[in-house]
């Protein structure tokens, strides 16, 4: 049988090459091998105070940007998380069965909680939030970050918990967590992950930087003192990056990449020219999708109402196996 995969991106800050070929190219290829959900979770994103009208643009930017890379509404089902109320709904089951002990044991809680006068209850309650999601839909696997890793073993201890207690009702999901190697990192500080909230620094490429600004970047990034091509994460941090983008976008090996370029300044002149071209149809189609906002936004809302008919039933098995009475008179 094919498998359900399911997974989420937050609506905040913008795309970048960290982003795309670390994930999103992923549930690309995904979609053509598994029943695939995916979807915008903008109630998380609500946890992070996103002003409302950001939130808003950022909501379609990025669902016009996965379409843009490449998921096609027709082979998998694209949503945006508020659009189907049972996510807000088993989030509430979930958390009279989640305890406040594990909850306060994850580490992007902690980070995110510590020093501040006052958290959010939703910070809190996120972890459960996205159990909700995975389960919802019965995913038999999830793609995520090591950074998520916590969060996936706490949706499995969940499930697990809510089967035993109230019979079987929910599937127990996997991670799909790609290796380390596969890391995109900071052009700017290679030992560092590129990441969203560095987004504005020469260190990170958008999806929608256009070619100037992409060869800037390539040009500044930090290489080191000696000039050999060659891909070695520990001592040469940077110009294995290079060597890894340069490979990724042009479909080689590391080694193969690294043997085509005899110095520094022509892998970066190939790895730029690599990435505007692996981008240029990403950012065509994305020109398209944002003249069109009221396509993207029909796709979403053929992709929630696919998501719905799931997603209710669920709901009902888990509250019918909680003993809330079912409404309607049999
Ligand atoms: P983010 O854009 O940080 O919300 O991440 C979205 C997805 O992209 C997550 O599943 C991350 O694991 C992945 N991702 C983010 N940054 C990188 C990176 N620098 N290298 C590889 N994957 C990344
Ligand atoms: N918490 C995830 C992140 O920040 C996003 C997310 C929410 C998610 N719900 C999910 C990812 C369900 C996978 C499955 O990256």
């Amino acid at each position: 049988m094919v498998k359900r995969v399911f997974s989420g991106t937050q609506p905040t800050g913008e795309l970048h090459i960290g982003g795309y070929l670390g994930a999103f190219r992923g549930w690309v290829e995904m979609q053509h091998t598994h029943d695939a959900f995916y979807c915008v979770v903008d109630l998380h994103a609500l946890t992070a105070g996103e002003e409302p009208t950001r939130l808003r643009r950022h909501t379609l930017e990025v669902a016009s940007l996965l379409l843009a890379v490449g998921l096609d509404p027709d082979a998998c089902t694209l949503f945006v998380q508020s659009h189907v109320p049972e996510h807000a709904q088993l989030s509430w089951l979930l958390e009279c069965t989640a305890t406040m002990g594990e909850l306060g044991r994850m580490t992007q809680y902690k980070d995110k909680a510590a020093g501040r006068e006052s958290v959010p209850a939703g910070l809190f309650t996120y972890p459960v939030l996205m159990a909700a999601d995975i389960l919802l839909y019965d995913a038999d696997e999830v793609p995520v970050g090591e950074d998520q890793r916590q969060h996936l073993e706490l949706a499995r201890d969940l499930a697990s918990r809510f089967n035993s207690r109230y019979g079987p009702t929910f599937v127990v999901p996997e991670a799909i967590i790609p290796p380390v190697g596969a890391r995109v990192m900071d052009l700017a500080e290679p030992t560092r992950k590129m990441s969203k909230s560095t987004s504005s620094s020469l260190g990170t490429i958008r999806v929608l930087d256009d070619p100037a600004t992409i060869e800037r970047k390539v040009r500044r990034a930090v290489t080191d003192i000696d000039t050999e091509v060659r891909y070695d994460r520990g001592t040469k941090p940077g110009v294995s990056n290079l060597v890894e983008l340069l490979a990724v976008a042009t479909g080689r090996s590391r080694e193969e990449a690294a043997a085509s370029q005899a110095g520094y300044a022509s892998l970066k002149a190939a790895t730029a020219e690599a990435l505007i071209e692996m981008l240029h149809p990403v950012q065509e189609r994305y020109v398209e999708l944002a003249g069109d906002p009221a396509g993207v936004r029909a796709v979403l809302e053929k992709g929630a109402a696919k998501a719905r008919e799931v997603a209710g039933t669920t709901v009902s098995r888990a509250s019918q196996a909680m003993g809330l009475l079912p409404p309607g008179r049999s």
